[in-house]
């Protein structure tokens, strides 16, 4: 992550068009026993080498440690799926963000549409998880997405407005995730043109904000594979993708970030 995603200052490390790498984020989601889990990361882990783009897996947090040690000394970075808003105390089942940081996770997904849907998570709820991962010094991705009657009525760039208003806390430097909920595990992505519609209207709603969101990388998610992703990738303001169920098949998720727009010499070899 850079800088300015954990919260400090911005180091400037990033290579491409627009000056920052792409992200591809892998959500594990409720999936992994410690075998699978392993020969997933160690087989991402060697084919990660020389790639143009960052990579994160966020698997189940029973796996953060081992996953931490199996990366140990690579470029791939580990994430949590969710944190509480508050640093510990009495909230059974819930796992706190210095405890993601600790067991060795830089990431944290927040808000994604399932943990909205299935555990009645807020707008506001997000912003106080935003606010203890960056206490934490994680990296927060927020997930953002309308269904898809919000959207046949016409209602998705307001309910986005809402989102990224009332979630994110004021001078948010993270990263924001867009993922149409009727897109997320149906194998249907939006339209290279209603993406790029959609993450013209979040940057400009970023930046408008501070001066941060014009730098924030802003992810696209919803049934990215390894056939769709180059065209996807190469969409104007999106700034890499959020994986679930390719990311569990390690061949898939390297596909993936080999169609990152950076990836000049897979591009060079595509004649
Ligand atoms: P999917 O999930 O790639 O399986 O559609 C994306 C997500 O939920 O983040």
């Amino acid at each position: 992550m850079t800088g300015r995603e954990r919260g400090t200052v911005q180091t400037g490390q990033g290579t491409g068009e627009s000056g920052m790498r792409q992200l591809i984020a892998g959500n594990w989601k409720m999936n992994g026993l410690a075998g699978a889990g392993a020969a997933i990361a160690g087989a991402v882990r060697q084919g990660a080498a020389g790639l143009a783009c960052d990579l994160v897996i966020c698997p189940p947090a029973t796996l953060l440690i081992p996953l931490a040690q199996a990366l140990a000394g690579s470029p791939v970075e580990l994430g949590g799926q969710d944190c509480h808003a508050a640093q510990s105390g009495a909230h059974t089942g819930d796992i706190a963000a210095p405890m993601l940081r600790d067991a060795g996770a830089r990431w944290v997904i927040l808000g994604h549409s399932e943990r909205r849907a299935a555990h009645g998570e807020s707008d506001s709820a997000v912003h106080a998880k935003v606010l203890a991962a960056v206490a934490a010094g994680l990296a927060p991705i927020v997930c953002v997405g309308e269904s898809e009657a919000e959207r046949a009525a016409g209602r998705h760039e307001a309910v986005i407005a809402g989102q990224l208003a009332a979630g994110l806390p004021e001078g948010f430097a993270g990263v924001v995730a867009y993922e149409p909920i009727w897109a997320i595990g149906t194998g249907r992505t939006a339209s290279l043109a209603d993406i790029a519609a959609m993450h013209a209207f979040i940057r400009a709603r970023l930046a408008a904000r501070h001066a941060a969101g014009a730098a924030a990388r802003i992810l696209y998610g919803g049934s990215v594979k390894a056939e769709n992703a180059r065209d996807i990738l190469a969409v104007p303001e999106v700034g890499g993708a959020l994986v679930g169920g390719a990311s569990l098949d390690a061949a898939a998720f390297l596909a993936i970030g080999h169609a990152c727009a950076q990836d000049t010499c897979i591009q060079a070899n595509r004649g």
